[in-house]
């Protein structure tokens, strides 16, 4: 074993509600006359909900906005991305998924997530995987979100571990940056692949169990 400890990012890597995200977000900028691409939301992995609303607002030419819009854009936001969240299912959660959590902790590693999502529980619950975790590290535990490492060093800490017993599995580069900066290896997956900065690319989710074997 060369990890003791495996902690997964959510969105992007265990369920695809990126692109829930996204398109929660694309309403937002619509009405805001903004340009929004999936590429654009690509810098929003990872992030917190009010950055991604900075990052989304770099480029809005229109009126200035109040802190008191942006908190309602935020809700607005949060509103429309439930509504997605709330169809979830456990059919949600692809088969290797789910397998490969099963194996993982059959054969002795710890588990946790390192999200930074306020939406965490919610997500877990509705994808019935609350129960495949030791530990939970959210977007309600932090006070810096990625690329800070506070979400996975409050992970390892929760876990009993030291930060260099366990790797990361991340679809973010601020992800990857966050667990580097944790003291943590990272195996890389989706868009966090392409900067080639990852201990490991995962082509698929289940090399993820020979990767931990060393
Ligand atoms: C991360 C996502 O997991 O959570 C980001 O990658 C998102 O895109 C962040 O902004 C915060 O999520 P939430 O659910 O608290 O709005
Ligand atoms: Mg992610």
């Amino acid at each position: 074993m060369q990890y003791k400890a495996v902690i997964f990012d959510l969105d992007g890597v265990l369920v695809f509600t990126d692109k829930y995200h996204y398109l929660a977000w694309k309403k937002l900028a619509d009405k805001l006359g903004i340009e929004f691409t999936e590429k654009d939301n690509d810098r929003l992995r990872g992030v917190s909900r009010e950055e991604s609303l900075n990052i989304i607002l770099e480029k809005y030419r229109g009126e200035p906005i109040s802190p008191e819009q942006k908190k309602e854009y935020l809700e607005e936001k949060n509103d429309i991305y439930r509504k997605s969240l709330g169809e979830m299912t456990r059919d949600d959660v692809a088969k290797e998924v789910r397998e490969t959590l099963k194996k993982l902790r059959d054969a002795g590693y710890k588990l946790a997530i390192g999200s930074s999502s306020k939406n965490t529980a919610y997500i877990l619950e509705r994808t019935e995987l609350t129960d495949a975790f030791d530990a939970v590290s959210d977007g309600t535990m932090i006070t810096r979100s990625k690329p800070d490492p506070e979400v996975f060093l409050k992970a390892a800490e929760l876990l009993s571990e030291n930060p260099s017993d366990c790797l990361v599995v991340e679809d973010a580069d601020a992800g990857v940056t966050a667990a580097h900066a944790a003291g943590m290896d990272v195996a890389a997956i989706g868009t966090a692949t392409t900067s080639g900065r990852a201990d490991y690319n995962l082509d698929k989710f289940e090399e993820l169990y020979d990767i931990c074997e060393g």
